[in-house]
């Protein structure tokens, strides 16, 4: 699997963006909490030379194997670390890196890992139904599609797939079950569903985000890493997300809003009792979107959405 990965490329969303986002300078420390291929980390390498350093997490250790080649040239100003985003953290602490001047997310998965059919993540490639970004973490897609009942198969393809007809999808899953291959399932989704008008997304989609979604755990982890990221950085540092769907980027959007004010109490309450004070000021109102000509280069990156926020001077860390 490594041979084959190490083959292709994964193109990296938003580039230029990101370091600009970072606001990347030489000599600064910095935190890539999703590895992947490894371009965005060797951007950042580049912009830090000739002495900026970089922690690079993933949890795919054939990911981090390759990554670890492409970037050799850049010797002990890049460190790597197999674990999961959610103790970026105690990760850093354990081997001195803290604080750091930016952390960056680029969540979900790399092309690398949608087209290894091994892999079990696209619907448009035969291959047993994993969809684990770490081959030494729990249950597989497989295992939940075949083991969970008719309401809590329903319940997850509606709320981490939105998909609107998840009964009905998840009545036909039960009566066909078990599954062992993407395709298999990805035409029982369709069975179930329908196919969709010329032009919308493929009817297993929302099925296949809700699984992956439901396998990782991505939005606890997420909820946690932004947690920990958040206690990484110095004073002026950044953090930079990047997500793409809409409940990643809700979950981004209300961690740095909330970090972002002053008072956090319901709203009504007359005066405030919380006594939050805000640590983060949003570099960036909205989101940061991909350009009509990076879409056109690289499809993949058209869901993207960054946020970045600064962290403010004036609470301690
Ligand atoms: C979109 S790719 C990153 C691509 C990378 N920015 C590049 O330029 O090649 C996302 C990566 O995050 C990793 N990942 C997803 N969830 C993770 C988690 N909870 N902890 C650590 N890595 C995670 C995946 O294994 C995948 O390699």
């Amino acid at each position: 699997m490594t041979t084959a990965i190490m083959t292709r490329q994964h193109t990296p969303a938003l580039l230029r963006e990101v370091v600009e986002a970072l606001a990347v300078r030489p000599g600064g420390r910095y935190v890539d909490c999703t590895l992947g291929g490894g371009g965005h980390a060797e951007a950042i390498l580049e912009a830090a030379s000739p002495d900026g350093e970089l922690l690079g997490i993933d949890l795919d250790p054939d990911a981090l194997a390759a990554t670890r080649q492409r970037l050799a040239a850049f010797g002990d100003r890049v460190a790597f670390v197999e674990g999961n985003f959610s103790r970026v953290g105690d990760l850093c602490r354990e081997r001195g890196f803290a604080p750091v001047q930016g952390v960056l997310f680029d969540l979900g998965l790399s092309s690398l890992q949608l087209e290894e059919e091994s892999r079990g993540f696209s619907f448009q490639r035969e291959g047993p139904l994993d969809m684990r970004f770490s081959p030494r973490q729990g249950p597989t897609a497989a295992d939940i599609v075949n083991t969970y009942s008719q309401e809590e198969l329903a319940d997850l393809l509606w709320r981490y797939g939105e998909e609107r007809q998840s009964r009905r999808v998840a009545r036909r899953l039960i009566e066909e079950r078990p599954f062992r291959t993407t395709t298999q399932l990805a035409k029982a989704v369709e069975q179930a569903v329908g196919r969709r008008a010329r032009g919308a997304i493929h009817p297993a989609t929302k099925t296949f985000q809700a699984l992956r979604i439901a396998v990782n755990q991505e939005l606890m982890h997420l909820e946690a890493a932004l947690v920990q990221a958040h206690g990484l950085l110095g004073f002026g540092a950044r953090l930079v997300v990047i997500s793409y769907h809409s409940l990643e980027d809700r979950t981004v959007k209300d961690f740095l809003r909330q970090e972002a004010r002053d008072c956090v109490c319901p709203p009504g309450v007359p005066v405030c009792v919380c006594g939050h004070r805000a640590t983060l000021r949003l570099v960036a109102r909205g989101a940061v979107r991909p350009s009509p000509t990076e879409v056109a280069a690289n499809p993949r990156a058209r869901s993207a959405r960054l946020r970045v926020a600064e962290r403010l001077p004036s609470a301690a860390v």
